[in-house]
């Protein structure tokens, strides 16, 4: 019998950003329902893979192919790939000043419901779904209520990429260094949050440098990204050699590999 597709497929992704070739040559899956973790040196083009997938007009695709849910991804628009079941989260998540929040996620919520063929909630029912999920994540009500980031604290803003996640329910969700800027409250939010999505049927792609959070999510494969290619991929323990020796040692040891072959 044939293995079933991955959710995500990336293969040979190239992409330009500006003048430069920051992703070289990207091939990874991510199966549904799973949790791979990538990590990479400062620069390296995690958060370019990450809003590549998105679709950031910023982000040129010059090479491969991605399949997100047995669809071609790269000839969908950003908010059909939303549609489709993806969400990335921002590593500096932007204000969007006189958009409020709650109207602002409700809009992207009933945009994602009606793909799914789901009612859209009035803002009453809204309400109280929201409330109960920001009451989860620790963050006060009122923020529901002013403009979207608009003053918002670093992690605060980190929680309401959360809240976003929570209440769109995605197949996939890439998280771009999530653990930044949260207090050990927030991080231990963040886990058991991953858990509580994970059951619920989400895949998750997330970057982190912190090896206290890859571990508390018993990812299903770690991959490090190294100029624009997956370099190398395992379990657990490439998180903990990374974390042990840095990102250099693992440069010059697969070097040495090299050589020696
Ligand atoms: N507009 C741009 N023009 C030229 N280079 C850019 C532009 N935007 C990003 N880059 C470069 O692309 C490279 C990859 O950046 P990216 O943000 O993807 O790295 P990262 O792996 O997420 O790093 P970090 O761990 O610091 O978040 C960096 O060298 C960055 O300076
Ligand atoms: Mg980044």
């Amino acid at each position: 019998m044939n293995a079933p597709e991955p959710l995500l497929s990336v293969r040979d992704l190239r992409v330009d950003v500006g003048e430069r070739n920051v992703l070289k040559s990207i091939s990874l899956d991510v199966a549904a329902g799973s949790l791979v973790v990538l990590m990479g040196a400062n620069g390296s083009g995690k958060s370019t893979l990450g809003l590549t997938l998105a679709g950031h007009p910023r982000y040129t695709v010059v090479g491969g192919s991605v399949r997100f849910g047995g669809r071609d991804l790269l000839a969908l628009k950003p908010h059909e790939r939303a549609r489709a079941g993806l969400f990335v989260s921002f590593q500096a998540p932007p204000d969007v000043p006189g958009v409020k929040n709650n109207l602002f996620l409700r809009t992207a919520l009933n945009a994602v419901r009606e793909a799914r063929g789901e009612p859209p909630l009035d803002a009453y029912d809204f309400l109280g779904i929201a409330r109960s999920e920001a009451a989860r994540l620790g963050l006060p009500d009122a923020l529901l209520n002013r403009a979207v980031n608009d003053g918002f604290s670093g992690g605060e803003r980190k929680r309401n990429e959360l809240l976003q996640l929570a209440l769109l329910q995605p197949r996939l969700a890439v998280l771009d260094e999530i653990d930044s800027g949260l207090d050990v409250d927030g991080v231990r939010t963040v886990v058991e949050f991953v858990q509580r999505q994970r059951e619920r049927g989400t895949a998750f792609f997330v970057v982190s440098h912190y090896l206290q959070l890859i571990e508390s999510l018993a990812p299903d494969a770690v991959l490090r990204l190294h100029e624009g290619c997956i370099a190398e991929s395992g379990g657990i323990e490439l998180a903990r050699s990374i974390a042990r020796h840095g990102f250099a040692a693992s440069d010059t040891s697969r070097a040495r590999v090299a050589l020696a072959a």
